[in-house]
């Protein structure tokens, strides 16, 4: 009786488990309720007396024994455990990979073809105050071109606002640097009004602006040229003769799309001509306003909004799902 338990002790501590399944078989044979320890107790009361005591001893020195081997066990896969779970053979998951909002791929490209002619990018900030947003530019309190933008005032304080375009980043940008500048600035605005399919409260635009010495509309118009022929593949513009009061001649640039095809007709309403931008000569007053000798210098700039060329570019009909976010949407440009 008592070799049959030295032998159980035996077994128990030279027992090496192959993995979880031989542990856990392990475990039932010795400990489960019909395994080899509730056995030996159970046979306890059919010892003859004088050997109780020696019994006792022993099975518990084998229940010990048992208890310890599977605390071994325990550790030993709680350090290996994480090899031991993977199989290394597994496929790996497939990584999701993200894509590009839409108007950042286009004001990459933008920003690209600028690049390519030494315009470097700047930034402002979004919350602006009055004299970058409008005073500086050439709109004084109460100057009617105020009008054109709706304006979103942070807590009713009039110095404190949301940017309603991205020609406050031409004053920051004068103020802080000496000419020659070559700077684009693309970037978020905020205008209050309704949202509909073709406008919306928050879109993006870009900012250009070139100062230098002897800097004419001519050299204004080639740049603009150059960029329509890169960005859309189409070299013939036109400009009309427009307002603004930051630049003085003003105008705006369209671009000559053609009609060739219904999608053509469509979007430029028969005309064959799309408006892209707005442009001119910066204002010898606002290179005051900056600390710039407009005797020395002049300059030319120019913005355009970012949304409606990507919805010209990809065909989108709704300004709305620039913001919606859907990933059925959003994973259509994956490949650009
Ligand atoms: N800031 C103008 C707007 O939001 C766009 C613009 C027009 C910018 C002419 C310019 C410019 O720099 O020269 O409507």
């Amino acid at each position: 009786m008592f070799d049959n338990i030295d032998q159980l002790l035996t077994e128990v501590s030279s027992f090496t488990s192959k993995g979880k399944e031989d542990t856990e078989q392990f475990r039932l044979r010795f400990n489960g309720k019909k395994g080899i320890l509730n056995d030996l107790f159970e046979k306890f009361k059919e010892v003859p007396n004088e050997q109780k005591k020696e019994y006792g001893q022993r099975i518990n020195t084998l229940k010990q024994a048992v208890a310890a081997k599977l605390e071994e066990l325990k550790s030993a896969t709680e350090i290996t455990g994480a090899q031991e779970k993977e199989d290394l053979t597994r496929p790996g998951f497939p990584l999701e990979t993200g894509t590009r909002h839409p108007i950042n791929i286009v004001r990459n490209r933008i920003n690209e073809i600028f690049r390519s002619i030494g315009f470097a990018v700047a930034e402002g900030p979004e919350i602006e105050d009055d004299w970058h947003n409008f005073s500086a530019l050439n709109m004084p309190e109460y100057h009617p071109a105020r009008d054109m933008q709706d304006t979103f005032f942070i807590e009713q304080n009039p110095d404190v606002l949301l940017r309603t375009h991205t020609s406050s980043v031409q004053i920051r940008y004068m103020e802080n640097n000496e000419p020659p500048i070559r700077i684009l600035a693309p970037g978020r605005v905020f205008r209050n009004e309704a949202v509909s399919a073709r406008s919306h409260c928050i879109f993006h635009q870009v900012e250009g602006l070139y100062i230098d010495e002897n800097v004419s509309f001519a050299d204004l118009k080639q740049t603009i040229q150059y960029f329509t022929t890169e960005l859309f593949g189409k070299s013939k513009i036109r400009m009309r003769p427009s307002y603004f009061p930051f630049t003085e001649p003003s105008a705006e640039v369209d671009v000559y799309w053609g009609l060739n095809s219904e999608t053509d007709y469509r979007i430029t309403k028969g005309t064959g001509w799309l408006e892209i931008m707005g442009c001119g000569m910066v204002d010898p007053s606002v290179l005051q306003n900056v600390n710039i000798d407009p005797e020395k210098y002049s300059g030319y700039a120019f913005g355009m909004g970012i949304e409606r060329i990507v919805m010209l570019l990809y065909q989108i009909g709704d300004i709305r799902m620039f913001f919606e976010n859907d990933k059925r949407m959003l994973e259509q440009f994956k490949s650009i």
